[in-house]
């Protein structure tokens, strides 16, 4: 048993009100929409249930539930762990939530990105921070990242892949890599098709003109 104990009906009615809460906030966003909140609270409980650690069903399922609402206002994106934290304690202090627990909540959601620069330590923050990164594994999650960036179409693919090759070994736990791995595979052969079509373009007409053999390339 790894979830120490099942939700209570209060904490069902709870988790049911951030619920509305979260959907609304991300109803809103042009960032990650409300799919990608269940998507990663559904691996959040899958990697719960399956890891040795005691797990608390309540601040792993508010903790995934919350972890990109500080993604939904796109000033703090750069930072929305930290953001999101906020928000979280402001929400959770209005539900009159045990202090111990919202804080427990709120470091899930601080410590859910890399980006806070604080890395997970409980076994709910670990599970959500997987939890998220597997929903960063396969096409879907590839194309989402290349989706609103500013500037050159390579320069924001060639960033965004290079960062997307390294998710896989930051996992924390086996059961998230053995979820992960076909996403993972998938992906790296999608990659491996774009950086093989980002190397066929081309830089200068002179490339052109060498490759129409209309100049003499020496
Ligand atoms: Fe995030
Ligand atoms: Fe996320």
């Amino acid at each position: 048993m790894v979830f120490i104990r099942k939700l209570t009906p209060t904490e069902t009615s709870i988790i049911l009100k951030l619920q509305e809460f979260v959907k609304a906030a991300h109803a809103e966003s042009n960032s990650h929409d409300y799919a990608h909140v269940l998507s990663v609270c559904r691996y959040a409980i899958q990697i719960g249930k399956a890891i040795p650690e005691d797990v608390d069903p309540f601040i792993l399922s508010a903790g995934a539930l919350l972890h990109d609402i500080g993604k939904t206002n796109s000033v703090f994106a750069h930072i929305h762990g930290l953001f999101g934290g906020s928000l979280a304690e402001e929400f959770l202090d209005g539900l009159k939530i045990d202090p111990d627990i919202r804080d427990a909540v709120c470091r899930v959601v601080i410590r859910h990105t890399p980006t806070s620069m604080i890395p997970p330590e409980t076994p709910e923050e670990k599970a959500v921070y997987d939890a998220d990164t597997l929903d960063r594994l396969g096409l879907m999650g590839l194309l989402r990242g290349f989706i609103g960036k500013a500037g050159a179409m390579d320069v924001i693919m060639t960033k965004y892949m290079e960062k997307r090759k390294l998710d896989y070994e930051k996992l924390h736990y086996k059961i998230s890599k053995d979820i992960g791995l076909e996403g993972k595979e998938m992906m790296n052969a999608f990659i491996q098709i774009i950086e093989d079509r980002l190397k066929t373009r081309m830089h200068s007409i002179k490339d052109l003109f060498s490759k129409e053999g209309l100049i003499n390339s020496h």
